[in-house]
């Protein structure tokens, strides 16, 4: 067997949870392959909504196992919180969660690190969830991290007070105490003693090679879909850098974070909003700033799932779309959030962009020149609700239009289509 992967193909937030859900019943282990506290990843049913951040989001599924792969990093502080919203919802997590023994660990001081390094980048800063992410990838590829596995060393409190101490002396040197006060004054000490509570219960969880357990459940004929966090164009390598977060996003993440072959990848589904949205900084070439861009916002609830700004919204861009699809050889696509365009009479689809009048040819290397400006195509919107609309073939023509010709423009289908952020609003073509 392969493993099917579901990855953002715009600048996160694109729906991956939802259709991670709704997929889970067709596989028999759903695996996180890179990113961590960092994403927010909602699912609705049954009235009730959840916000996943480092679990897995088939975890809702019981007969389904949930994996947090090697390349994933892990606060385990935010992980139990996780954990006790889903217990005290009446699940029981801790059965069908496994966690692999090489993903890393994101310690208190990684958070101050966080918030210390960019605070100092001034009016150039990321726009950073400030969940750590960014040092404890940093500490992974220096060679200096901490990783699951070694919880239960003998030496590990010393580990960890060898680590917090490089990292405090970093924090001075940057001109902070201890920049708790960035954190919106987090009690450092009470965070830290909560942290180490959080290690205690890991102990308790299902500890695993996931590398070797993966790779012989796929022997065994298990079905495994990959689940990705943040989007390709917040990709380290091929995102707007250094607007990006700190991992590869695209579906080359998934060999290097599961521990899984090139060759055992199977289908590839790449997942879009039907319009755009970032959130932090960074460039964004078909951003509104108008009533259309508020429109989207309200109309999209496009407020952030794990730090709750305000979502920066934008027209369609096919470009980065185009790039993005190469990037993962995506096989299928799935647009998100269709509903939200229904008020509109007419949308605008980004084709290309333009540079000092000229139509640019590639990706661009700098997309925060502002010489870069979007070409649209207006289309007709289909000005109809679509909660009426229980299968593909009764959706507005108009609809059909516009998904025709975003897969003409990109060759690829787009075989599913969310019109509702419950489970049950999706529709397959
Ligand atoms: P993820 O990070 O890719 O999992 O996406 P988020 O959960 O951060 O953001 C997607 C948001 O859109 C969530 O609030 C979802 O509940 C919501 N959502 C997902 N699909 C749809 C849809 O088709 N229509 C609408 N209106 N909302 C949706
Ligand atoms: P999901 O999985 C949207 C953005 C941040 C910031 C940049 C770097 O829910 O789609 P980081 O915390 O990684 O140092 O932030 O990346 N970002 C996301 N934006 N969705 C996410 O995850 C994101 N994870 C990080 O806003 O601009
Ligand atoms: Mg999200």
């Amino acid at each position: 067997m392969k493993v099917d992967v579901i990855l953002g193909l715009q600048w996160g937030d694109e729906g991956k949870g939802k259709i991670v859900d709704v997929f889970t019943p067709h596989y028999d282990i759903i695996a996180r392959f890179q990113g961590g506290p960092n994403a927010g990843h909602t699912i609705i049913f049954g009235g009730k909504k959840f916000v996943l951040h480092t679990i897995p989001s088939g975890i809702f599924h019981h007969q389904t196992l949930n994996v947090i792969g090697n390349g994933v990093i892990i606060d385990p502080f935010i992980l139990f919180k996780e954990i006790d919203k889903l217990i005290d919802a009446g699940m029981r997590p801790e059965k069908n969660l496994l966690v692999s023994r090489r993903a890393h660990l994101i310690i208190p001081t990684h958070r101050l690190m966080d918030a210390a390094l960019e605070s100092n980048k001034g009016v150039s800063k990321i726009g950073s969830t400030l969940k750590g992410i960014g040092p404890t990838y940093t500490d992974k590829y220096g060679r200096n991290g901490l990783r699951v596995g070694n919880i239960t060393d003998q030496t590990f409190s010393q580990q960890y007070q060898k680590l917090k101490t490089e990292h405090l002396e970093v924090i001075r040197h940057l001109g902070f105490d201890r920049a708790s006060h960035l954190l919106d004054g987090l009690d450092f000490d009470a965070y830290e003693a909560k942290w180490f509570e959080s290690i205690s219960r890991l102990k308790e969880l299902q500890i695993i090679d996931s590398e070797v357990f993966l790779n012989k459940s796929l022997d065994q004929g298990k079905r495994v879909l990959a689940e990705g966090a943040q989007g390709t164009m917040l990709d380290v390598d091929f995102g707007s850098y250094p607007f990006v977060t700190s991992s590869n996003t695209i579906t080359a993440g998934v060999c290097a974070g599961l521990g899984i072959s090139p060759h055992r990848i199977g289908k590839i589904y790449g997942i879009f909003k039907a319009y755009c949205t970032r959130v932090g900084s960074g460039p964004f070439p078909t951003e509104l700033h108008d009533s259309t861009g508020e429109k989207l916002r309200i109309g999209g609830n496009e407020f952030g799932s794990t730090t709750g700004r305000p979502r920066r919204c934008g027209w369609l861009d096919l470009p980065a779309l185009k790039y993005s699809i190469m990037l993962n050889g995506v096989d299928s696509l799935i647009m998100m959030k269709a509903d939200v365009l229904n008020p509109f009479t007419t949308i605008n689809i980004c084709t290309d962009y333009r540079k000092e009048g000229e139509i640019l040819s590639g990706y661009p290397f700098e997309l925060s020149d502002e010489r870069i400006q979007p070409v649209y195509k207006e289309l007709k919107g289909w000005s109809a609700n679509l909660d009426d609309c229980k299968v593909a073939a009764e959706m507005p023509a108009d609809l059909s239009d516009y998904i025709k010709y975003i897969e003409t423009e990109v060759g690829l289908p787009i075989d599913t289509v969310s019109i509702g952020p419950d489970r049950l609003q999706t529709l397959q073509r």
